[in-house]
């Protein structure tokens, strides 16, 4: 049997050896790994041994998250980084050269939109948006140059939900690399790599930590597309600290009883809001109003945490609901232990034209709710007296 990798040599005050074995992958706080002589290092560098040398190529504490992740996704490879957008980045950057084409879904997180249209056009890749409706048929919207399609599902804050499987089907029969942000599906409610996605991303500062402590991202695929990403990573220097690596891989041990009571809490909340008077509109996949409850029964497991509510009469009544809150917190980010509202208005749509709303299906009377793990009679009772 080989060693435990977290076997330690202790050295007693009489100065005997001890062994050590933790139960919990200890935080490697180092930035730099020693060798025994100068065979050690050619033999790593070689690639014959699997010895680490430097943190921001590799460190154990980030190593163990990564093949939790890459365990859960169902993926070969993962790989983390130090928050969502150094993923993004990590991602576009180390498969896109001058000359490419992107092809993005039009409704995607903010952070990317911006990525995509200011910074990688720079470069010379350059970007088509595509229309969330026109996905399914990319094949033959793809030009000569398209090397790759960014898509999002759910999609913020609407929760529309893109047809996946056909999505990377279309992608797949031009050669093109699909890679799918599925943030707000958690691996426990979306398989992305089981419904045929090349490349998965999360921002796992949302639900893969959950405690809202951690800022991180993530990216999972096969190992020859993980391999080209690690060497991006690594000269782009977005890793992850050990110290954080730990806080995530601690938050992983309960993302599947968090995510499956955060399933139950929003399904209760969104039923809830559904028959509320005040309530002009839900949007949650797991409501059979939704546009996409069917897409959604198709490829999810479970439903997710958010819950998205339009009450109809404007931005200033949004702004008096949200701010009667009293046991939901308002704050940007979701995917943590602590429910959170946010004005779409305020956050990710800020300052969009109306046009660009209409397009993006944001209204001005839209509330977006985080569920955590609080009690849903809680949370329910806080949204009447707020809605009173
Ligand atoms: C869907 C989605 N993708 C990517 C990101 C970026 O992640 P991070 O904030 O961890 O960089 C976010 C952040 O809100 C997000 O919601």
């Amino acid at each position: 049997m080989s060693p435990h990798p977290d076997t330690r040599i202790l050295h007693t005050a009489e100065g005997a050896q001890d062994h050590a074995t933790p139960l919990t992958r200890p935080i490697y706080a180092t930035s730099t790994f020693v060798f025994a002589s100068a065979a050690e290092i050619e033999a790593y560098q070689q690639g014959t041994s699997d010895q680490y040398l430097y943190s921001r190529y590799a460190n154990p504490s980030v190593q163990a998250v990564e093949d939790k992740l890459a365990a859960i996704e169902g993926a070969e490879a993962a790989l983390v980084t130090s928050s969502g957008m150094a993923a993004v980045a990590t991602a576009l950057f180390g498969l896109l050269r001058a000359g490419d084409e992107l092809l993005c879904s039009s409704a995607v997180y903010g952070g990317t939109f911006h990525l995509v249209s200011d910074v990688l056009q720079r470069f010379g890749v350059s970007v088509r948006f595509v229309p969330m409706a026109d996905l399914g048929a990319i094949d033959r919207i793809a030009g000569p140059a398209a090397r790759a399609v960014w898509f999002e599902s759910p999609i913020n804050p609407t929760l529309r939900c893109v047809d996946i499987a056909a999505t990377a089907a279309a992608c797949r029969s031009k050669g093109l690399v699909s890679i799918l942000d599925s943030t707000f599906a958690s691996p426990v409610n979306q398989r992305p790599l089981a419904l045929g996605v090349d490349l998965v991303m999360h921002s796992a500062t949302k639900y893969l930590n959950g405690h809202s402590d951690v800022t991180a991202g993530a990216l999972a695929g096969s190992r020859t597309l993980i391999d080209r990403l690690q060497g991006a990573r690594k000269f782009f220097g977005g890793v992850l600290d050990p110290m954080a690596g730990y806080a995530l891989a601690r938050g992983m041990k309960t993302l599947g009883l968090r995510v499956a009571r955060q399933n139950d809490s929003a399904m209760r909340v969104a039923r809830w809001c559904e028959g509320h008077r005040r309530v002009a509109r839900v949007f949650y996949p797991g409501l059979p109003s939704h546009p996409d409850h069917d897409v959604a029964v198709r490829q999810m497991s479970g439903f997710g945490g958010m819950v998205t509510i339009d009450i109809g009469d404007g931005y200033e009544a949004a702004c008096r609901v949200f701010d009667r809150l009293k046991l939901i917190q308002r704050a940007a980010s979701l995917g943590g232990v602590e429910s959170l509202c946010s004005l779409p208005l305020l956050t990710s749509q800020y300052g969009l034209s109306d046009d660009q709303l209409v397009a993006a299906g944001v209204t001005r009377g839209m509330m977006r709710f985080s569920i955590g793990l609080e009690h849903p009679d809680d949370l329910i009772a806080d949204l009447e007296q707020a809605l009173a």
